[in-house]
């Protein structure tokens, strides 16, 4: 199949959402009848969704892309000559020249949409197990040293420096530690994670194997959401080529270290990602928020030292040991180092995932990138963090993405889930939707999120109805403030947020209603 001409089509679970199986189908359907020798290569996704299902022609200039690409639409297609890359309505040019895919800075997604994500030949060939193979020759000491300089924090939400948990795991005299990456992905709007695991789940495996190895640890486990079917099979194939390769295992690439990896499956619940209360949920309990001290990383997963971290945190790992701490801490802007894969949603034209240096500015991503809004109406909120993050007005787009800019206006990056809302929205049912989220999510450990949130719905709903406007605004943020202050964790603490934010900058929302 050398000469075989080669096409890519995405096996991401937005491109199959969205067609991708039939338009394979199609193109292996029609390259058979007209005598075209193909070889039909399943992707990950660019990350351009509203051109999915994408079809590329790999040509000696570079990859040709096509879409979006219905299945009846290939006939079309091969009749034109795309398989000369030959032009076409859908036909959108050298995929790596797209201005979308072109300015982006691909750090930790940099291999995602190359190849079959499945195939190790394939990572190794595109860099991979190059960082974990620097790490085998490295003590723990220098590759925590090396990722603490990266100056990586966290991309799971709270932005906790990597290296120095790492650091206190691997400062723990024990018999046993474990590696737990946090694949629960609960936020509104975010789907970085699910990418990343869907299109380079090697990337995963050896950021994995590389915190395994420096912290002393054995054992991994990935806690993944149980809604995400497809990343649960490409991580499952990705770890057993992984051991058939020799990549994890009792021997690790010949080092005669061990590290051990599996999937495990949550059952639904956004609280399971809370850190400890995913431990519990690992541990066959009902996922419930455990009182901190101690942390996990001194008694985490079965009492024992571990490293929890989120699945962007540890897929970035790999570049950073392969091309050095300094290449890594070179992007980004003041403790805001590296990169974030940021995920455009909501009310957008361009939505999708784009992978920035930290810097970019808010402005920049809804309209550059975001294409402006779907329906065509000014964009009037964003939700960017999650469902516990604040909403922003138009007055804070010129926000550059950095965990401290962000927090200086009252937001925070969280995951990098942007919502767009355009100005239909109703910011009065969007507070009382986060405080209705917060009941139905609270894990119900403490009083002032277990009862505060469904006193807050009541509240905001006597607000809209105009019972005692004033003194219900005023009983609003008391509430708030009890929550914010005595809860136990963020999922009370951060619920008055979005509530706040949406009060603060769109109070005409709030206003008497006829
Ligand atoms: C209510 C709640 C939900 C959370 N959900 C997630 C999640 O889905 N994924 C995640 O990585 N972190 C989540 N976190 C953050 C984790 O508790 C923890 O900070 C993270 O796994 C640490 O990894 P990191 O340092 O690599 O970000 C959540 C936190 C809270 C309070
Ligand atoms: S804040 Fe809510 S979710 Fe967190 S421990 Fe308290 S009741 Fe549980």
């Amino acid at each position: 199949m050398n000469d075989a001409l080669k096409i890519y089509v995405s096996r991401d679970a937005t491109a199959l959402a969205l067609g991708a199986d039939a338009t394979a189908q199609a193109i292996v359907a029609e390259a058979g009848k007209r005598g075209v020798a193909i070889e039909l290569v399943r992707n990950g996704s660019r990350g351009m969704f509203w051109v999915e299902p994408l079809v590329e022609v790999a040509t000696p200039a570079g990859r040709v892309a096509y879409g979006p690409v219905s299945a009846t639409d290939v006939a079309g297609l091969f009749e034109a000559g795309f398989a000369n890359a030959a032009p076409h309505a859908l036909k959108l040019g050298l995929t790596e020249e797209i201005p979308y895919f072109k300015n982006q800075e691909r750090l930790t997604f940099a291999r995602v949409g190359l190849a079959d994500p499945l195939s190790v030949d394939d990572y190794v060939a595109q860099g991979g197990y190059a960082g974990l193979a620097n790490a085998l020759a490295m003590s723990g000491a220098d590759i925590v040293k090396e990722v603490t300089e990266s100056g990586l924090r966290g991309r799971g939400g709270a932005a906790f420096p990597t290296g120095i948990k790492w650091k206190t795991v691997l400062g723990v005299e024990s018999a046993q530690k474990y590696i737990v990456c946090n694949a629960d992905e609960g936020d509104s709007g975010t789907f970085s994670d699910r990418m990343l695991m869907e299109g380079d789940p090697l990337s995963l495996v050896e950021g994995m194997t590389i915190a395994g190895v420096a912290v002393g640890a054995t054992q991994g486990y990935i806690y993944l959401r149980s809604e995400y079917p497809h990343a649960h099979r490409a991580l499952n194939a990705a770890i057993a080529n992984a051991y058939a390769a020799g990549w994890l295992g009792a021997d690790v690439h010949g080092s005669g270290r061990r590290f051990d990896l599996e999937v495990r499956l949550g059952a639904g619940a956004y609280i399971c990602g809370e850190e400890t209360s995913l431990l519990d949920s690992l541990e066959g309990k009902r996922g419930q928020v455990r009182f901190k001290p101690p942390l996990p990383a001194i008694k985490g997963l079965f009492g024992q030292p571990t490293v929890i971290n989120n699945v962007i945190s540890l897929a970035s790992v790999p570049i950073i040991l392969a091309k050095g701490a300094a290449f890594y801490r070179d992007y980004g802007v003041g403790r805001s180092r590296g990169s974030l894969p940021i995920q455009l949603a909501g009310n957008l034209k361009h939505p999708g995932l784009v992978e920035k240096a930290f810097g970019v500015t808010l402005r920049e991503l809804l309209y550059d990138y975001g294409g402006g809004s779907y329906s065509g109406r000014p964009i009037r909120a964003v939700q960017v963090g999650g469902p516990l993050g604040a909403y922003m007005p138009e007055s804070q787009f010129d926000t550059v993405l950095d965990y401290e800019a962000f927090a200086a206006v009252g937001a925070m990056l969280g995951h990098g889930g942007i919502v767009a809302f355009d100005d239909s929205v109703d910011m009065l049912e969007q507070a009382r939707y986060a405080m209705e989220f917060c009941a139905v999510e609270s894990c119900g450990k403490c009083t002032p999120c277990r009862i505060g949130s469904t006193r807050g719905v009541e509240v905001i709903d006597r607000i809209r109805s105009n019972i005692e406007r004033d003194k219900n605004l005023v009983v609003l943020n008391d509430l708030c403030n009890t929550m914010r202050f005595g809860s136990l964790c963020a999922l009370g603490g951060l619920t008055p947020d979005p509530v706040v934010s949406a009060l603060k900058h769109f109070s005409e929302d709030f206003e008497v209603r006829a």
